[in-house]
């Protein structure tokens, strides 16, 4: 299992609702979790492994402990302002400032299908919005402020060249 990267259409595409949680679904997360210890990441949403599902594994703070895995997972409230910088698996080596909600509160399911509520701020209202925003197909990169914006930009232009280079059988 790999880590799809930046300009991959499926970054932008809306994953699908998983209407049955079954033994792939949940091998598919012990996968995506090991994918994020293993890059030192916090985070991951199932289309960056390319699978169109609204799968999302968290752990901000990296105990491999409580409920790491979430199903169809989506904001109902959100408040406050706030920008910090961010990176993405899926954009190698990008960093940048991203405006984000400060406090949001999200309705998930884990994989027993248990109905969750979770109040977020800081780190983990920040990663969670990251998430669910990867699952609608949308990216951090759209959210960046105008300065960030302008200093990513030519990163991009070289994992666009590279993913070119990549489809075309060039490496
Ligand atoms: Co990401």
């Amino acid at each position: 299992m790999e880590i799809v990267t930046y300009p991959n259409p499926i970054l932008r595409s809306k994953a699908k609702p998983i209407e049955e949680i079954d033994n792939e679904i949940c091998q598919t997360a012990e996968e995506m979790l090991d994918i994020i210890y293993d890059a030192g990441g916090i985070g991951l949403a199932a289309s960056q492994i390319g699978l169109s599902k609204r799968l999302v594994v968290l752990d901000v703070t990296g105990e491999k402990t409580g409920e790491r895995v979430f199903i169809n997972p989506y904001i109902i409230e959100e408040r406050g302002e706030i920008i910090e910088e961010e990176g993405c698996l899926s954009f190698p080596d990008v960093m940048g400032k991203v405006i984000r909600s400060q406090y949001v509160t999200v309705i998930a399911y884990n994989l027993k299908g248990e109905k969750l509520k979770i109040e977020a701020e800081g780190l983990l209202s920040r990663a969670w919005q990251h998430e669910i925003d990867h699952i609608n197909g949308c990216l951090f990169i759209d959210k960046m402020t105008p300065a960030s914006t302008i200093a990513i930009k030519q990163k991009l232009k070289e994992l666009e060249l590279s993913y070119q280079n990549n489809r075309a059988g060039v490496s």
